[in-house]
């Protein structure tokens, strides 16, 4: 197994260019489920949750090749429906997304049922209320969810929270239903939009993405695709903060700025200087940290994806704060390992207050989760002496080459072998 060795203390320098996002990536594999053309997806990031898609995919009957690197192109001809296995669907809770395309196009699916995670429960009684009410019978054997349906229907369907991968599912499942479909309380985020310009851009008709009330209009067939991932919001934010927090001065480029805007308002109230243009974002860090208090939400609000991230940030405010996570129920698991490194941190249900400290320093710390892996190595980074951090396969499903990526910007990280 992989782990991190970090010698902290050093001012990061320079620029970086954001990677294509990994929760855009999976929907658009997905989509390809539902088209009879080929399709072709390029700024592919190098990841373990992309891998496991690509072999997810492969299940039913689609063909992936790669001409040159961060290029995919599936072949879509022998598409068929299949089981979406707990082996897979355990490592990747996103796989769920399989259900909406495989029912829609073939009038069947079998997906084994996600059991919780170390973030919380995640259930995904969402996407199935939505998929009974546009036709479908569902029924849970053995682990497994198997929805069948001879053709949904459209239907109004109003989500009693705002969840992403259901958005996604049912925006999907709706592309090919026959009628009229109306999502409420839909997702804003990006990656939804996203998908919605993907679909149409296949032949499909779905209109109001980026606002919560979301229009499908079923077709009878859908295209094949063509599409350059956009740019990783949340890696864009990691490296934002990384910057901030090892008192550097760092420019993320091929970025979209609107993206992370809850974030750069976050670190402006901290006290950085955070400058943007086109498709680039600069955080200097030249003065005092100031204590901010974050709420996590969905969409334009503070990601829950970065609260880790921001968090390791606040130890090292001149004060004190409080982080509350409002989507997850157990998302604090990062708190345990920097109260280690000399963080104050006291968690209260959904809340974390903190005090600042001066400095952080080096220890072992093991990652629980992706974006708490990534706020640990955050924490090495700025700490002083050395960190090491284990289990690194949490990272790798959602930054490519982070170690390497981090060194450019002048970090002492190297990748070790347990
Ligand atoms: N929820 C339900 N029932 C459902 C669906 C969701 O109760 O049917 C709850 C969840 O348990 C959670 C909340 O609603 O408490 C929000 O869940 P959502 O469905 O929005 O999360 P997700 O779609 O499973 C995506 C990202 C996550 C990100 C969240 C929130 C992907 C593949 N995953 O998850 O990303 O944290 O949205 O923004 O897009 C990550 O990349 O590290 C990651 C965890």
């Amino acid at each position: 197994m992989d782990q991190f060795r970090i010698h902290g203390g050093k001012a990061l320098r320079g620029g970086v260019e954001a990677a294509g996002s990994k929760n855009a990536t999976l929907p658009i594999l997905a989509a390809s489920l539902l088209a009879d053309a080929p399709c072709r997806l390029t700024r592919v990031p190098n990841l373990r949750d992309t891998e496991t898609f690509l072999t997810l995919l492969g299940e039913f009957g689609l063909r992936v090749e790669r001409p040159v690197p961060r290029e995919v192109v599936i072949d879509t001809s022998g598409a068929k429906t299949g089981v979406a296995p707990y082996d897979l669907v355990r490592t990747m809770r996103a796989s769920v997304m399989v259900l909406g395309p495989l029912v829609t196009r073939f009038g069947k699916a079998q997906v084994s049922l996600p059991g919780g995670c170390a973030i919380g429960a995640r259930p995904i009684d969402q996407h199935l209320k939505g998929l009974e009410a546009m036709g479908a019978e569902i029924s849970l054997e053995d682990g497994y969810i198997e929805v069948k349906a001879k053709r949904l229907k459209g239907a109004r369907i109003s989500f009693d929270m705002v969840t992403v991968t259901g958005t996604k599912n049912l925006m999907m499942a709706a592309s090919l239903a026959k009628g009229v479909t109306v999502l409420e309380n839909a997702a804003l985020e990006p990656e939804v939009s996203c998908l919605a310009d993907l679909i149409n851009q296949m032949g499909g008709c779905v209109s109001g993405a980026g606002t919560s009330i979301i229009e499908i209009e079923g077709v009878d067939r859908l295209g094949g695709y063509e599409v350059e991932v956009p740019p990783d919001r949340i890696e864009v934010g990691t490296f934002m903060i990384a910057g901030a927090i090892t008192r550097g001065d760092v420019t993320i480029h091929r970025c979209v700025p609107e993206h992370v805007r809850s974030l750069t308002l976050r670190l402006r109230d901290a006290g950085l200087e955070v400058t943007e243009g086109n498709d680039w974002v600069k955080v200097l860090a030249n003065g005092p940290l100031r204590p901010v208090n974050i709420k996590t939400a969905a969409y334009p609000g503070f990601p829950t994806d970065l609260q880790a991230q921001f968090m390791v940030l606040m130890t090292l405010a001149k004060g004190s704060c409080a982080i509350t996570e409002t989507i997850f129920e157990n998302r604090f698991m990062h708190a345990a390992e920097i109260i280690r490194m000399g963080a104050k941190v006291v968690t209260e249900g959904r809340t974390a207050h903190l005090d600042g400290v001066k400095e952080l320093t080096g220890a072992h710390v093991m990652a629980t989760d992706l974006r708490a892996s990534a706020s640990l190595v955050l924490a090495g980074l700025a700490a002083k002496g050395d960190t090491i951090v284990r289990r690194v396969y949490h990272i790798d499903r959602g930054y490519e080459r982070i170690e390497e990526r981090l060194r450019t910007l002048g970090a002492e990280i190297e990748r070790v072998s347990e």
